[in-house]
């Protein structure tokens, strides 16, 4: 019996720690893009340095990000880099905030 109310127990955490992150991915509005470049800035800027020039992660400036194209840009914001530090976004930003994101840091817009 107390083995089965602790697999209840793990269950319930488990719903209530990855639950709600899929579940605002799903209902969210797009964001401002005023409230997109501070996620930017801030989330992404805790590896790759808050203005982008790099630290764990590499700079994203536009000249460090010349070899990719925009498409590719999106793509490792969307999937992820296996085996780095660097997650996968598609979970918390739509494909749409994915995409303005990869143009933001090809232009270099956001450090305006
Ligand atoms: C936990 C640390 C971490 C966070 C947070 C993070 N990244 Fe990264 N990112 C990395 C690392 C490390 C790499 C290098 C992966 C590799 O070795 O190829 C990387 C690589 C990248 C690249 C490829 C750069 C290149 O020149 O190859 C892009 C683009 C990128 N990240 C964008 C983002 C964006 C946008 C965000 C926020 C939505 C973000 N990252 C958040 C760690 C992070």
């Amino acid at each position: 019996m107390a083995r089965r109310i602790g697999t209840t127990r793990a269950l319930c955490f488990a719903v209530l720690v990855f639950l709600p992150p899929a579940v605002f991915a799903a209902e969210k509005q797009p964001r401002p893009d005023r409230d997109l470049s501070n996620f930017v800035l801030q989330d992404c800027g805790s590896c790759h340095g808050m203005t982008l020039k790099g630290g764990l992660g590499p700079p994203l400036r536009p000249a460090d990000l010349e070899r990719l194209p925009t498409e590719t840009v999106a793509a490792i914001i969307r999937e992820g880099v296996p085996g780095t530090a660097m997650p996968p976004w598609k979970a918390l930003l739509t494909p749409a905030e994915i995409d303005w994101v990869s143009q933001q840091l090809k232009s270099g817009t956001l450090l305006d």
